[in-house]
């Protein structure tokens, strides 16, 4: 059995026996299914824009159009694309804890709305979301659906302009997700961080919360982040191939009673 095999088979381990969970992703989930991660270089139009630039509420206000011209052409591919196995994977995890009466809290920094596609029903979404709209000047909200991207920035109804409902460097993180987010952590026995460079605050802490608490500390990226020597078991890999390895083991597990 490989390192990693033997990792993926004790996470499970840990996993059946956690009474509560706490999952942080990250954009390295989603880019099984198309959608680039925020520090892998861009290719094409937009290569010459950094996105921490362009995520920035001083960014819009200086220039609306480009802003908006990135979030469209960036992420509303969101809803042309599909949740992937990493997706799903967590979501049968979450619904074999529920079987369980165990708790599961998945943490999201991702805006694409793929979690909730893929069948996970318990999300914290701490940077927002991109599938809701709103008017700079009323704060009133439209689904993505209902949003015509023929002109750059979009009027609303009201004099104002359209956003998306995304949290952008300078902002505001949401109360009530922050709130969640930390009673999830002061109570969880096992924490894990999947598809994230683990370096944006606050999500870049959560793990010293858990920590702190007593949880277990888990990690799975494709490649080593700041918080990697600080995990107790770590999986080098693409979250769409591990979440499932992870996932089968525990439905050995689990079918032997173990
Ligand atoms: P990043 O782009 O910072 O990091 C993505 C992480 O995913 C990296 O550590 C990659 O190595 C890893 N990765 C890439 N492909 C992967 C795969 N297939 N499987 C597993 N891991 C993979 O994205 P985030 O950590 O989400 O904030 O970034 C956090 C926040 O910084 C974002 O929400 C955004 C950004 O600025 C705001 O916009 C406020």
């Amino acid at each position: 059995m490989t390192t990693s095999e033997q990792a993926v088979r004790e996470i499970a381990a840990w996993i059946r026996d956690a009474r509560s969970i706490v999952v942080l992703t990250g954009a390295g989930v989603s880019a099984e299914s198309g959608l680039s991660t925020f520090r892998d270089p861009e290719e094409g139009l937009w290569s010459k824009y950094d996105p921490m630039e362009l995520a920035t509420i001083d960014a819009f206000n200086a220039n609306p159009e480009l802003v908006t011209r990135w979030y469209h052409w960036r992420f509303t591919r969101a809803i042309d694309v599909e949740p992937n196995p990493g997706h799903h994977a967590l979501a049968q995890i979450e619904r074999l804890k529920h079987q369980h009466d165990s708790g599961f809290t998945l943490i999201t920094q991702n805006i694409d709305g793929l979690h909730q596609r893929g069948g996970s029903s318990n999300v914290v979404e701490i940077h927002g979301t991109i599938l809701t709209w709103r008017c700079t000047k009323t704060g009133a909200e439209r689904p993505l659906s209902e949003i015509e991207f023929d002109q750059f920035p979009i009027p609303s109804d009201t004099g104002g302009l359209m956003r998306p409902c995304v949290v952008w460097f300078g902002e505001q993180l949401p109360e009530s997700a922050i709130r969640a987010s930390f009673e999830a952590l002061s109570d969880c026995d096992l924490f894990m961080s999947i598809g994230t460079s683990a370096t944006v605050q606050p999500a870049a802490s959560f793990i010293e919360v858990a920590r702190e608490n007593g949880a277990r500390t888990v990690e799975i990226n494709r490649d080593p982040t700041p918080i990697t020597d600080e995990v107790d078991l770590t999986v080098l890999g693409p979250s769409g191939l591990v979440l499932p390895e992870i996932m089968d083991a525990l439905r050995e597990l689990d079918g032997s009673g173990q």
